[in-house]
C-alpha cells in the first residue's frame, strides 16, 4: 500500500517514514524544507534499506499536488507538514494561518479529485486549551488555545469534520499529540533545530552540548510536585507506530472521523526531564530557575485510553530512553 507524507521529511514525519517502510508499506513524501532538509531521505534509506520517493514541493502548490498523486497510486496520506513553532506563531499568525490551513485544503481538494479519502492528520494537545482537568480526554470539547498555531489545529480539525460530513466516504484520523521526544536509536534521525530552540529537549542538548551555556526552566512555583509544569513526553518512536496503527484501523474501520490521544499518561515535570538525562547520559545541564513563560499550564497530559483500546497502540519507551535517544542524535549531529 502507497502512502504520501506531507512534512515527510520533518522530524515526526522522518520516524513515521522508517517504520512504514518498515511494516512493508511504500513510501512517497513531499515537503518544501522549509524547516527539514533533503538529506533525510537518504537516511531514511540508510536505516531501512528500502527506497522512497520524494518531491520536493509545497503542499499549497495545487498543480505540483496534482502531478504527485498521477505519478503514485496513492491510497492513503498522513499529513504533517505545517509550521509549529507556538512563539513565532504570534509574531506571524498570517504566516501560520496561510501556511498550514492552505495546505490542508489543497490537500483535502487534490485528494477528492483522486478518490483518496484516507487520511490521518497530526494534531495537537494544544487544541484542548485550558481544561477543568489537566487529564485530556478526547470526548473534552476543543477549547482555546494560546497560540495562533494551537488555533490552525482546531480549525483542521474542523475542516477535517465538515469535509467528513459533506461527504461521508471519508475515513479520517485526528491525532493528538502530547509531548514528541527522543530520537531514532541509530542516531540519524531526530530533532535538532536551527537556532535557538524553543522546546525544551532540544534546549537541553543544546546545553550538553556546551552550544549553549545553561538552561533556564521557566517558573519553579506552579502548583505540582517539585513546582515544575509536567508534561506528557512521549518518545518519537511510540509516536510513529502510532501513525502505522491509525492507518491499520481506519482500513478495519467504517467511514469516519476518529480522533485520538497519543500520549503516556505519565507526566514529567521539567526538574525529572533534566535529572534523568543528566543520569542517563552522565553528562552535567547547567540550569538556573527564571520566570515563569507566557501561556504555560501548571500540567497536562494524556488520557490514552482510548487508543489504547481501539488502536492497540501504547506508549512503550521510558523517560530514560527518551534521554538516551535524544543525547545519541544531537552527539551525532554535531559531528
Ligand atoms: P517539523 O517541522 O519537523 O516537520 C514539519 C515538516 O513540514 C517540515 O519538514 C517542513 O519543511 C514541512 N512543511 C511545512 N510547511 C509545508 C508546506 N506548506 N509544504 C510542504 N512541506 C511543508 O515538525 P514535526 O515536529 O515533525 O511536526 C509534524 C506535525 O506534527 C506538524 O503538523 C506539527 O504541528 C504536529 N505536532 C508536532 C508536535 C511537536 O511537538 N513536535 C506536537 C503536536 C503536533
Ligand atoms: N521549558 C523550560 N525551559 C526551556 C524550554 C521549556 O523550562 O527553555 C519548560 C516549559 O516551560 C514547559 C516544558 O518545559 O513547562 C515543556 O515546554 P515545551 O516548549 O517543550 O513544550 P510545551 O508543552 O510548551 O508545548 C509543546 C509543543 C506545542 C504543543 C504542546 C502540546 O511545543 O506545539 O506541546 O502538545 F502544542
Amino acid at each position: 500500500m502507497k502512502i504520501l507524507l506531507t512534512g515527510g521529511t520533518g522530524y515526526i514525519g522522518s520516524h513515521t517514514a522508517v517504520q512504514l517502510l518498515n511494516a512493508g508499506y511504500d513510501v512517497v513524501i513531499v515537503d518544501n524544507l522549509v524547516n527539514s532538509k533533503e538529506d533525510t531521505i537518504d537516511k531514511i534509506k540508510q536505516i531501512t534499506g528500502k527506497e522512497v520517493k520524494f518531491y520536493k514541493a509545497d503542499v499549497r502548490d495545487a498543480e505540483a499536488m496534482d502531478k504527485i498523486f498521477s505519478e503514485n497510486d496513492i491510497e492513503g496520506v498522513i499529513h504533517f507538514a505545517g509550521l509549529k513553532a507556538v512563539g513565532e506563531s504570534c509574531e506571524k499568525p498570517i504566516e501560520y494561518y496561510q501556511n498550514n490551513l492552505d495546505s490542508t485544503l489543497t490537500l483535502v481538494d487534490t485528494m477528492r479529485k483522486h478518490n483518496v479519502k484516507k487520511i490521518v492528520f497530526s494534531s495537537s494537545a494544544t487544541i484542548y486549551g485550558i481544561q477543568e482537568s489537566p487529564k485530556y480526554v478526547e470526548t473534552m470539547k476543543r477549547g482555546t488555545p494560546s497560540s495562533p498555531y494551537g488555533t490552525t489545529k482546531v480549525m483542521i480539525e474542523q475542516i477535517l469534520e465538515d469535509v467528513y460530513k459533506a461527504d461521508p466516504e471519508w475515513k479520517i484520523s485526528i491525532l493528538r499529540y502530547f509531548n514528541p521526544v527522543g530520537a531514532h536509536e541509530s542516531g540519524l534521525l531526530g530533532e535538532d533545530p536551527k537556532g535557538i530552540p524553543n522546546n525544551l529537549m532540544p534546549y537541553i542538548q543544546k546545553v550538553a552540548s556546551k552550544q549553549l551555556e545553561q538552561l533556564t526552566i521557566f517558573g519553579n512555583d506552579y502548583n505540582t510536585p517539585d513546582g515544575t509544569c509536567r508534561r506528557d513526553y512521549l518518545h518519537v518512536v511510540d509516536l510513529a507506530n502510532g501513525h502505522l496503527k491509525a492507518l491499520e484501523k481506519l482500513d478495519g474501520s467504517e467511514n469516519g472521523v476518529y480522533i485520538y490521544n497519543l500520549g503516556t499518561g505519565n507526566p514529567k515535570s521539567v526538574l525529572e526531564m533534566v535529572n534523568t538525562f543528566k543520569s542517563v547520559n552522565n553528562i552535567d545541564v547547567p540550569f538556573k530557575f527564571g520566570p515563569r513563560r507566557e501561556g504555560d499550564l501548571d500540567e497536562f497530559f494524556a488520557d490514552p485510553t482510548k487508543a489504547e483500546k481501539e488502536l492497540d497502540w501504547k506508549a512503550e519507551k521510558t523517560l530514560e530512553d527518551m534521554c538516551r535517544d535524544s543525547w545519541n542524535f544531537a552527539k551525532n549531529a554535531m559531528n
